[in-house]
């Protein structure tokens, strides 16, 4: 069917063209935030989920939201490697740029500019501009100790905020590639500033084993912040994401290749946008049928392979490509560590590093004590297409491991 009307958009972030099985989630969200507009308190939230269930796009419209309600907005990714002070500074400076700072800046508006320019001089940041215009005060957020430092500076972007009636709105993408001095200093902020009731919400979204390391971060990170589950979709939601944007360009989908489509996508909504995008294209013509499906089906899978989980894979060593393998000899599911690596053919211990560098790299994460399980859905099933062999491994000296020598 013609391409250029395709309205499918599979890919990282991309607003699909229904959002559907979100609502009461956006609600709650748009409650919460009514309420920090009104002074009252609300709990930030982390919204967690595996791999292309919509963390980001659901986190990118709550902050569309909040933009239209009226809070000054920030928002970045955390991405793997690089340090919080500086993506937050230069977002931070606009935001107070927003709030008018050189209209009749009012004492709080100023202050927050100072101890931003402080902050971004402890952390060897560039605050730009700001530097000239503003009177430093000393020893405010400028010790070089994030814990302290963050938590100074986001009270005092909250205070000139309310000073303007308004809110600051703190967005963070990939919650788990923040460091734990990183996310501690996150946390203690979110404290800090319910403790005074300041106008502030902090909405972040990352891999599931989040609640654990923001839990380890700070025992009362689990009192302090709500942790909404994003998952796949239910039935009949995931039959309206397929169905409603197709029906809106004149093209239907028998019964039998929507239940084709979910069965393989698994309800999963990264894998909906794939299915639908890629079916439409193969179809010769509206309806679509099961027998159409069952004809894309193969380079479907050809295509997953060789994007989604493909990128994922290049990046691993060959030592953790041997783990996930035998990982996906037990299942999709969570399964015992110590299964894993019996499957290998060795001790847990002596794979335990390789374990956790591919929970560092997003790959695994345990709900439970003793569990592992992907973190990217149907990543077994890949992992054993890509590596028909299961591979005993036999590990060499400790030295040569750490080293990378077996990578
Ligand atoms: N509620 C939904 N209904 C339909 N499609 C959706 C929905 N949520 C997300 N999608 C689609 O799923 C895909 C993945 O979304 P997104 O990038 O937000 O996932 P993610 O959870 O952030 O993934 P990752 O963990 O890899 O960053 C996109 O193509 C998006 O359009
Ligand atoms: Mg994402």
């Amino acid at each position: 069917m013609d391409r250029r009307r395709n309205p499918f958009v599979p890919g990282a972030g991309l607003q699909p063209p229904e959002l559907v099985g979100r609502g009461r989630l956006i609600e709650n969200a748009a409650i919460d935030m009514d309420r920090v507009l009104a002074g009252r308190p609300a709990r930030g939230l982390v919204l967690l989920g595996l791999r292309g269930v919509g963390k980001t796009v659901l986190l990118n419209r709550l902050r569309a939201l909040a933009d239209d309600k009226g809070f000054r907005t920030v928002r970045i990714e955390a991405p793997e490697g690089s340090s919080l002070p500086e993506l937050l500074t230069p977002e931070l400076r606009r935001i107070l740029y927003a709030l008018d700072l050189r209209r009749a800046a009012g004492r709080r508006l100023q202050r927050a500019a100072s101890v931003l320019v402080n902050f971004a001089r402890a952390f060897r940041v560039s605050a730009g501009d700001l530097e000239l215009s503003v009177d430093l005060a000393p020893g405010e957020g400028d010790t070089g100790n994030l814990e302290q430092d963050l938590p100074r500076l986001l009270v005092a972007m909250a205070e000139a905020a309310a000073d303007r009636h308004t809110a600051v709105g703190l967005f963070i993408d990939e919650v788990q590639y923040l460091s734990s001095v990183e996310l501690a200093a996150v946390i203690v902020a979110c404290h800090e500033i319910a403790q005074r009731n300041l106008p502030f919400l902090f909405i972040g979204a990352g891999l599931p084993q989040v609640a654990a390391l923001a839990g380890k971060a700070k025992s009362y990170a689990e009192r302090l912040l709500d942790y909404p589950q994003v998952g796949s979709l239910e039935h009949s939601d995931a039959r309206l994401a397929l169905v409603k944007p197709a029906r809106a360009e004149g093209v239907a989908f028998d019964d039998a290749a929507v239940d084709e489509i979910l069965a393989a996508a698994q309800n999963f909504p990264y894998f909906i946008q794939e299915w639908g995008y890629q079916v439409w294209n193969a179809a010769p013509a509206s309806p679509v049928t099961r027998g159409m499906v069952l004809d894309a089906s193969p380079e479907v899978v050809t295509h997953l392979d060789n994007n989604f989980f493909r990128v994922r894979f290049d990046r691993l060593t060959p030592l953790e490509q041997k783990y996930l393998r035998a990982m996906a000899e037990l299942g999709p599911g969570p399964c015992a560590t110590g299964r894993i690596a019996e499957t290998l053919g060795v001790r847990t211990a002596s794979v335990a590093t390789v374990r956790q560098r591919l929970v560092n790299k997003g790959m695994v994460w345990s709900q439970r004590h003793g569990e592992t399980a992907f973190t990217v859905p149907m990543f077994d099933a890949f992992m054993k297409r890509q590596m028909p062999e299961l591979v005993r491994h036999v590990p060499q000296a400790r030295r040569t491991e750490n080293s990378g020598g077996l990578q």
